[in-house]
């Protein structure tokens, strides 16, 4: 077999022939990180950005097809106006500033979650987020994907719901209704299976990230904090990965 595309770590490679062609993100760990050097959860999710900006170009380069990063769920409304605040701001200083070079990369962006439905005063990051996806709709390079003010749950009821009125409608009948016309109810339709789930900082829970679409995926954890996952956690995250030997149910 022909070996192409290696990545050199500590004398072990890479295979890209063997990588997962989707991969998905919790990126947690921002806040004890900072706490850790006595400083606001906001400086920790500030590094994370940066810890974001090269887990991104490290996908691209190694040719992975589908990245999607949990960035903000249903739930961190939760937390304080301040740290909620801080989150925002970054995330549209990070649309505002990266957009042309991820654009210039051919890196296709989508937005997985409820953003028409976000609190008021953060008119500006709604006004980023649509224009990222409008910008770069028609890209055919890294396929990235964030997951803002998403739920997973929320997600399956709402698909639940579109296909309720499908039926109510007279287009489709119940029993048409099955695993594909589901997945395409879902913000992730038209996507490769998620083949790859990384969550970081040594938590092992969903968080209600992608439950449909976890359902084979292969899990991996680690205690690395997300602002300190550079390039070289995420290589030993992946080299991991081509080590499993996924069975699917069968044997
Ligand atoms: C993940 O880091 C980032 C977001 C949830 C937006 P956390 O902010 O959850 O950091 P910890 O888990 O409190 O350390
Ligand atoms: C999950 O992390 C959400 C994101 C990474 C955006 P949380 O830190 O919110 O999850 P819990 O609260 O520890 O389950
Ligand atoms: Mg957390």
């Amino acid at each position: 077999m022909a070996i192409f595309g290696k990545d050199e770590m500590e004398g072990v490679t890479l295979d890209r022939a063997l990588l997962p062609r989707h991969v998905a993100i919790i990126m947690d760990g921002n806040g004890r990180w900072a706490q850790k050097r006595g400083m606001p959860r906001s400086f920790g999710h500030k590094a994370g950005v940066e810890a974001l900006r090269e887990i991104i170009r490290h996908s691209d380069h190694l040719g992975i097809e589908a990245l999607t990063i949990y960035a903000f769920s249903a739930e961190n409304w939760k937390r304080s106006a301040e740290e909620v605040g801080a989150l925002m701001g970054l995330l549209l200083e990070y649309f505002t500033k990266e957009l042309d070079e991820l654009h210039r990369e051919h890196v296709c962006i989508r937005i997985l979650g409820d953003i028409g439905d976000m609190p008021k005063g953060l008119e500006r990051q709604q006004q980023a987020l649509y224009a990222a996806m409008e910008k770069t709709k028609d890209n055919m390079g890294l396929k990235l994907n964030i997951a803002l003010n998403y739920g997973g749950r929320q997600e399956i009821v709402h698909a639940a719901r579109v296909l309720a009125q499908r039926v109510k409608d007279g287009e489709i009948n119940p029993e048409d209704i099955d695993m594909d016309r589901f997945a395409a109810e879902l913000y992730t339709a038209g996507l490769p299976e998620v083949d790859f789930l990384i969550r970081t900082s040594g938590e092992m829970r969903l968080s209600n990230f992608l439950l449909y679409q976890l359902a084979y995926a292969e899990f991996y954890q680690t205690d690395v904090l997300w602002p300190d996952f550079d390039r070289h956690a995420y290589d030993e995250a992946l080299l991991a990965y081509t080590r499993r030997n996924r069975r699917f149910g069968g044997v």
